[in-house]
């Protein structure tokens, strides 16, 4: 929850005690230049021994609750009929609505066996807007990814409350263009990740199904970042603003044939599962499961996973745990517009993202200034972001490369993981940042993996800014900051 000060100042409140904590170092710049040099200025490659503030990502990161480790304890570790998966089968029943649970490693898994199943060559998938994941496995299945968001969704700054919509009429050209039959499904992602965490609303979710189920195409759910989505449809939507999150989930679902998510975000484990009521669907995926994850019980995950995430999945839609990151995220961007500095707006879900074009206008797409500030920003804070730009964006199928849409910086929120003090610490360097952003420069690939370039790809600074930032930053702190 959010509290207001004496003095009018409005802060997040961690509704949460720390009973567990992780020590965490932050070595001198001289050394973040060595460590950053070596992991080919491809902040993937850093070893967490090297960085300060792990804001990477929010997959698998999140702090676990007492009774989510507690229930860890009781795991049945049994290759067949587990309690575990039971439990989790339950929470999938009373949280989604959902009948028939099939658990999977994590949420690529699920895409996977989705894309296996009903992507078929010379398909196309309509959706909000791809994850880097997700489009892989649909395009290795055939499949044509068509993202149909909204004019505003690519607009970094803006004060459109549901960025992550699906645009109606082209929806209904997509259909007309390519025929139903052609179309494997629609998709739609919720708190849109590579458009820095924007939800779509309750009304848009409605009209899509509708549009959907008018032509027989069933309308699939990206639920990973489930809880953000409800958050926001609550503080954003109206009508909505009394309901409780647990039965906006329940709603959204309602609307949905089938959903699949990560476990490792919204949940706060490690591991995923597709849910569907539609026992016609689930029958066509079913027997896949133990070729690609393992017995229907367990799908790949450890058991203590499994009983993570339902006793995750029931945390999740309490207003506290649903927001806990988003009003960090919130205080975060807001601390940024102050100084002018240009986030994307309205703050999302996940993370604080930074716009790198704008942050670094004299860098073209194809030098991924994306890439550049976030490795920037290690340099000079110790704090590992993650590149979401042209980097992140897999050249096309005849070798071109393919500018992104938008280069963000991703500061991720991982949940009750970081304080106010972690955060104020952020916006300090990269304040410093901006005021010193000339003398960051573009990368260039040394080498250049042919798909998900962005997990092992690595690069090297154009005429060494590396080495100049870090001394002008030493040249301001010190040499042992
Ligand atoms: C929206 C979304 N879908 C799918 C995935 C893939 O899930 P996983 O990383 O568990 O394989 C992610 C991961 O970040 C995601 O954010």
């Amino acid at each position: 929850m959010s509290i207001r000060l004496s003095n009018g100042k409005v802060i997040p409140m961690e509704m949460h005690k720390i009973k567990i904590v992780q020590k965490t170092t932050l070595s001198p710049a001289a050394a973040r230049l060595a460590a950053m040099a070596a992991a080919g200025y491809n902040t993937f490659l850093l070893r967490t021994r090297d960085v300060f503030l792990d804001m990477l990502t929010d997959s698998g990161t999140n702090a676990m609750s007492d009774n989510q480790l507690a229930a860890m304890m009781v795991a049945d570790d049994a290759y067949a009929g587990s309690e575990s998966f039971y439990k989790l089968a339950d929470s999938v029943k009373d949280i989604f609505g959902y009948q028939h649970t099939l658990p999977v490693h994590q949420g690529r898994a699920a895409e996977h066996l989705l894309a296996k199943v009903f992507v078929k060559p010379g398909d196309v998938i309509p959706m909000n807007y791809h994850f880097t994941t997700t489009r892989a496995h649909f395009e290795l299945a055939g499949g044509k990814v068509l993202e149909i968001y909204t004019d505003e969704a690519l607009k970094t700054e803006s004060s459109v409350p549901f960025k992550g919509n699906i645009d109606l009429d082209k929806l209904h050209d997509v259909i007309h263009t390519y025929g139903a039959e052609k179309v494997s499904f629609v998709r739609m992602e919720a708190t849109t990740n590579l458009i820095g965490g924007q939800p779509f609303s309750m009304a848009n979710l409605r009209d899509v199904k509708n549009i959907a189920s008018e032509h027989g195409i069933f309308l699939l759910l990206d639920a990973s970042l489930i809880s953000e989505n409800a958050y926001f449809i609550k503080q954003r939507e109206q009508g909505y603003e009394n309901v409780l999150i647990k039965d906006i989930v329940l709603e959204m679902m309602s609307l949905a044939d089938m959903c699949y998510l990560s476990g490792r975000k919204s949940c706060s484990a490690r591991g995923g599962f597709i849910a569907t009521n539609n026992k016609e669907l689930f029958d066509r995926m079913a027997p896949w499961l133990p070729v690609y994850e393992g017995f229907f019980t367990y799908g790949g995950m450890s058991t203590k996973e499994v009983e993570a995430m339902a006793v995750g999945m029931r945390e999740m839609v309490e207003f506290d745990v649903a927001g806990a990151s988003a009003q960090f995220v919130k205080y975060f961007v807001d601390r940024l517009v102050e100084s002018r500095i240009p986030a994307v707006t309205p703050p999302g879900g996940l993370a604080c993202h930074v716009d790198a074009h704008k942050f670094l206008p004299g860098l073209q797409s194809l030098e991924y200034p994306a890439g550049a500030l976030s490795a920037a920003v290690f340099l000079t804070s110790g704090i590992r972001t993650m590149e979401r730009g042209t980097i992140s964006t897999d050249r096309a199928l005849d070798g071109t490369e393919m500018a992104a849409d938008v280069e963000l910086v991703r500061f991720a929120v991982p949940r009750r993981v970081y304080t106010m003090s972690h955060v104020e610490y952020a916006v300090d360097r990269v304040k410093w940042l901006y005021d010193h952003r000339d003398l960051i420069g573009g990368l260039k690939f040394t080498y250049e993996p042919p798909v998900l370039r962005f997990f092992l790809g690595k690069l090297e600074p154009k005429d060494n800014w590396g080495a100049k930032l870090v001394q002008a930053f030493q040249a301001d702190f010190g040499p042992d900051c």
